[in-house]
């Protein structure tokens, strides 16, 4: 067990259920088991796969998670609740370890006006929560939720007493943000201080972004002794999202002299990847100057950035790009390119795809460097982004006609082919402009009604004959969805991602 003094810090990550809590990121059962495998991959310790409570679906995707992978601890989400930690329990029962993690808030605010419940009656809830778990599963964890606006004299009780019952990690969430560095640093060595039994149990952070201080709140508590980081691929989360994982991990790594020599057992050169198939399968962009995974991240616009990296890459850069799995060489295949190629390329931007998939994804690949001359690594990324689909797919595009005049309405002409039935489908229909006629077309033709709350387009490359890629968000009832699309053609860019949408409603996940 990883005590203060040793230089392990194990990394658990909560992208399936922190992550998942990220608005319109909801995953299905393949998507969730496809990044169960990736973290798995990624060398994560734990993996926190849901809160089995919450629905069937989730308690099925914690169940598979646990059955499918084997070497970091499977973990459930629970209330301090008999009937939420027995569901967690039961979730994660066929892992090879399985860990419970139960949570209950403790600051004067929660305890006042969300449980209304005493001091007392909290830590007597805590204890019972934690040995109820215990008894069911040897691996627990304690979160006291929203500890950071906890009185810390009251923490300390709390994290002493459910150390008692057998919780073998305590996590110290800042559930809303609201820390800073200083000040979490110094409430971890506080309790250090004061709480008598500490070195029977892992400490644990959790950090939220509300105030762009997650990442910073997490390592000063490394730098305090805390030594599980709870972190999220890309930094997703609830409202701002969770402290990043990618972003501690090469913290840790690019500046062990800051913190004491800690290290995760993390392969970094996956890191872009994952990151990658994050973003695929939640929908959620990176921003482009995004630390360590954004497109900006390695990119160097001003001349004297590039001809001192030329020179000497330290300059400049205090990451390897390759150590994070970003290939150095830009340019790389063509027209003339050939499928054994394509497929090493892949394989290299750390895809592991099927060769079913390569060989339907070659194809694809063909048309596109016929349209465009030069196919860069981020259009292959787009190109496997877009082509394999988030959901069965019911609906594909075919052909698509669309005319439009400036100040006046736009007129779409829409192809369809049902997958299922084989059914082909033409129709039109007008809009205030081509994107609104594309999509109305698409609404009439499947007969999916979808209320549109975000809608974007951004270049994949430089250059004119850049492909673009059209992201969108969209509410069918009480779900929210996401989709993409790419295309050199931004109109059926956009006509992919609603189509994506669709189908996704379609298929219910
Ligand atoms: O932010 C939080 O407090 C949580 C807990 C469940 C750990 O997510
Ligand atoms: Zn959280």
């Amino acid at each position: 067990m990883p005590d203060k003094a040793s230089k392990r810090v194990i990394v658990f990550d909560t992208t399936l259920r922190d992550g998942e809590q990220s608005p319109g990121a909801s995953l299905n059962l393949t998507e969730k088991l496809e990044v169960a495998r990736a973290l798995e991959l990624l060398g994560v310790d734990v993996i926190e796969a849901g809160f089995p409570i919450t629905s069937p679906d989730d308690f099925e995707a914690v169940r598979a998670i646990a059955r499918e992978v084997t070497k970091p601890a499977v973990c459930g989400l629970a209330r301090c609740v008999p009937k939420d930690i027995d569901r967690a329990a039961e979730a994660v029962a066929a892992a090879k370890r399985p860990r419970v993690h139960v949570f209950l808030a403790t600051s004067r605010i929660h305890r006042q006006f969300k449980l209304r419940k005493a001091r007392r009656e909290i830590l007597r809830l805590a204890v019972d929560g934690v040995s109820r778990a215990k008894a069911a599963v040897p691996d627990v964890q304690f979160s006291p939720e929203d500890a950071a606006r906890t009185e810390p004299e009251f923490l300390a009780q709390v994290v002493e007493a459910v150390i008692d019952a057998g919780a073998a990690t305590v996590n110290i969430p800042d559930t809303v943000g609201w820390s800073t560095p200083e000040r979490f640093r110094a409430l971890i060595e506080y309790l250090f201080d004061r709480v008598a039994n500490i070195a029977k149990a892992v400490i644990a952070v959790h950090c939220h972004d509300d105030l762009g201080m997650a990442v910073a709140n997490t390592l000063a508590a490394v730098q305090a002794g805390a030594r599980q980081v709870e972190v999220t691929v890309n930094g997703i989360g609830e409202r701002a999202g969770n402290a990043a994982l990618e972003e501690i991990v090469m913290a840790l790594r690019t500046r062990p002299d800051a913190f004491a020599g800690c290290s995760t057992n993390i392969r970094t050169n996956l890191l872009y990847a994952t990151s990658r198939l994050v973003s695929r399968v939640t929908g959620l962009a990176v921003a482009r100057n995004k630390a360590v995974v954004g497109e900006n991240a390695f990119a160097h616009e001003s001349g004297i950035h590039a001809d001192g990296v030329l020179k000497k890459r330290t300059t400049y850069e205090i990451m390897d790009p390759r150590s994070v799995g970003l290939a150095r060489s830009k340019l790389v295949l063509g027209k003339h390119s050939g499928r054994h190629q394509f497929r090493r390329r892949l394989g290299e931007l750390g895809f592991r795809l099927s060769p079913r998939q390569v060989d339907g994804l070659f194809g694809a690949f063909k048309e596109l460097a016929d349209r465009k001359k030069e196919v860069f690594d981020e259009d292959l990324v787009a190109l496997v982004e877009s082509e394999v689909p988030r959901a069965p797919e019911t609906w594909r595009l075919c052909r698509l006609t669309v005319a439009t005049a400036t100040g006046g309405m736009a007129a779409a002409t829409v192809e369809l082919q049902n997958l299922k039935t084989r059914e082909h489908r033409r129709d039109a229909a007008t809009g205030d402009g081509p994107v609104d006629a594309i999509f109305h077309a698409l609404e009439r033709m499947t007969g999916v009604r979808l209320v549109l709350e975000d809608y974007q387009i951004r270049a994949v490359t430089s250059g004119t004959e850049a492909q673009g890629e059209a992201r969108l968000q969209a509410r069918h009832g009480g779900l929210s969805v996401t989709g993409r699309g790419v295309s050199t053609d931004i109109l059926e860019a956009s006509a992919k991602a609603y189509l994506s949408v669709i189908n996704r409603v379609v298929a219910r996940v």
